[in-house]
């Protein structure tokens, strides 16, 4: 996606020639394996883009903290598809999946202790106030992990509930990322807020999306399991807007695919989407990811710097609604 562009090309230039012990394997295996995957590479981006918004050139001052929330986010990865039973990342299997586990676990946290790593090489005048940044988004990141799991066995899940637990879990990252590099750019407090607003609703924006192909996705393309949010009976918008707007026969197929272990996989996916399509509720989703990406775009516009220095946010928030993968 982004792999032609220079700031692209700095980071996967980075990530290639990171060494990593070799011993013990089962830990630094799956590191060097969960970074060798073609991820979009979207937060190291931000990180460099904030920073440019601001007038800040300097690459080798900003690859750092770029490279600290990739890791950080590989890392949530891992974990993350433990805690989903995902047995597909970037189309090649999931760590718990290729080893296990413990090993995923782990690995996922040495991975975490590198992003550390990597915020200390910051300038050093800047640290403190990029770890109370980075220290924030962390933990809402827990935050929004714990609700996501939370809501899996709950009945009802208002609306505004999943919005702010997709802001933790996903958008938090999106827009500290940005500020990260605002605050590498010396940009003020008020700039370094809308910044970072600009990325939460780019970031609720680009979750929905990630749920609407998390059902809809080319499975040639997509690189995870199509299908996989409706196996582990996640409350996405899809689903959420399904239950509001049931009519009882569509209630009653409902609590049987939810209830019936009778049901193959494959069967309870496909009448699930068609329980979707009955209800229209893609449209909804599409028209509500709408509104966070015009929210985003209106943060954008307060931003005191010229609109030619905002060209390029607006085409990777535009290439990011539109993504397949
Ligand atoms: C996946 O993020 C996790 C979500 C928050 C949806 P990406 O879609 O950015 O994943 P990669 O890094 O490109 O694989
Ligand atoms: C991921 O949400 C958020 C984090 C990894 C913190 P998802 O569970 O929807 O992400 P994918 O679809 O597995 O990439
Ligand atoms: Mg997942
Ligand atoms: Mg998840
Ligand atoms: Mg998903």
């Amino acid at each position: 996606m982004f792999e032609q562009h220079p700031y692209g090309k700095l980071i996967s230039a980075y990530i290639d020639q990171a060494e990593f012990p070799d011993r013990p394997s089962d830990l630094y295996d799956p590191i060097r394996y969960i970074l060798s995957l073609s991820g979009k590479r979207i937060r190291p981006m931000l990180v460099f883009m904030g920073a440019k918004l601001f007038g800040k050139e300097d690459t080798a001052e900003v690859l750092p903290a770029s490279i600290a929330i990739e890791y950080f986010h590989n890392f949530s990865l891992i974990h993350d598809d433990i805690m989903d039973k995902a047995p597909l990342r970037r189309g090649k299997d999931t760590v718990h999946q290729k080893w296990n586990d413990n090993v995923a676990i782990l690995s996922g946290d040495a991975l975490l202790v590198k992003a550390y790593q990597e915020l200390g090489k910051c300038p050093a005048d800047k640290i403190g106030e990029l770890l109370v940044v980075f220290n924030q988004v962390a933990l809402e990141v827990c935050e929004g992990q714990q609700m996501d799991m939370d809501f899996e066995t709950m009945d009802n899940v208002a609306e505004g509930d999943y919005i702010e637990m997709i802001r933790r879990k996903t958008s938090v990252l999106l827009g500290g990322a940005l500020q990260l590099g605002a605050i590498l750019a010396n940009a003020d407090k008020v700039q370094q807020q809308l910044l970072y607003d600009f990325g939460v609703n780019l970031g609720i924006a680009f979750q929905l999306q990630d749920d609407f192909l998390d059902v809809y996705g080319d499975p040639e393309t997509f690189g995870k399991q199509v299908g996989g949010d409706i196996l582990c009976n996640k409350k996405t918008f899809l689903r959420i807007k399904t239950e509001e707007l049931a009519t009882a026969d569509s209630r009653s197929e409902l609590d049987l695919l939810l209830q019936g272990s009778d049901i193959s996989d494959d069967e309870k996916v496909f009448r699930m989407k068609k329980l979707y399509a009955q209800l229209a509720v893609d449209q909804y989703a599409e028209d509500i990811k709408q509104r966070y990406t015009e929210l985003a775009y209106n943060k954008l516009d307060e931003i005191a710097v010229s609109d030619a220095q905002k060209t390029e946010l607006r085409i990777l928030a535009d290439t990011l609604m539109h993504r397949k993968r």
